[in-house]
């Protein structure tokens, strides 16, 4: 995947709450263009490996829990600096500390149910994706 890609998920919280639409209404307003995406579950296999770099942390479990717990959307997007603007995009994790108007703040209700995952690097983008998407699945 080229470094002008990101990887989110829209998680179950942001599902359950039927802010599927707005949270894409918000991504693809801010510029990025979504090169692949779809409505999926996780199983606990998946979640697990996919947070394995937060596996020593004592929320690892619950997080893997709660990312399971019903369906996510999980896309790529595109734009010039996709990973930096999509964190600015989303705000900060725990959503008492996420900036007004961020995706975070508006649909966000603690740093567990967080709306949406973001990549935090390039490197990271390429591996979330592809865990994700096959190359047949990306468009362009
Ligand atoms: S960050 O962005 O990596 O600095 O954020 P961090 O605080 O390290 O959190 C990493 C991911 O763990 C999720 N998280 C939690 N899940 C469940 N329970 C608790 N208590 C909890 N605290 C943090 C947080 O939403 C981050 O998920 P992702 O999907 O990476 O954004």
């Amino acid at each position: 995947m080229a470094t002008n890609r990101t990887f989110t998920m829209i998680k179950p919280d942001g599902v359950e709450s039927k802010n599927i639409g707005n949270i894409l209404q918000m991504i693809t307003d801010a510029g990025f263009s979504i090169k692949a995406m779809k409505l999926t579950k996780l199983s606990v296999e998946q979640a697990k490996v996919f947070y394995a770099v937060h596996k020593e942390r004592p929320f690892y479990m619950e997080l893997v829990d709660y990312m399971v717990s019903g369906p996510i959307v999980a896309a790529i997007l595109e734009k010039d600096n996709a990973v930096a603007d999509f964190r600015t995009l989303i705000g900060a994790t725990d959503p008492a500390e996420a900036e007004k108007g961020t995706i975070r703040a508006k649909y966000a209700e603690s740093k567990a149910k967080n709306a949406v995952h973001g990549s935090d690097s390039d490197e990271n983008a390429m591996i979330e994706g592809e865990f994700h998407f096959s190359k047949e699945e990306l468009v362009g």
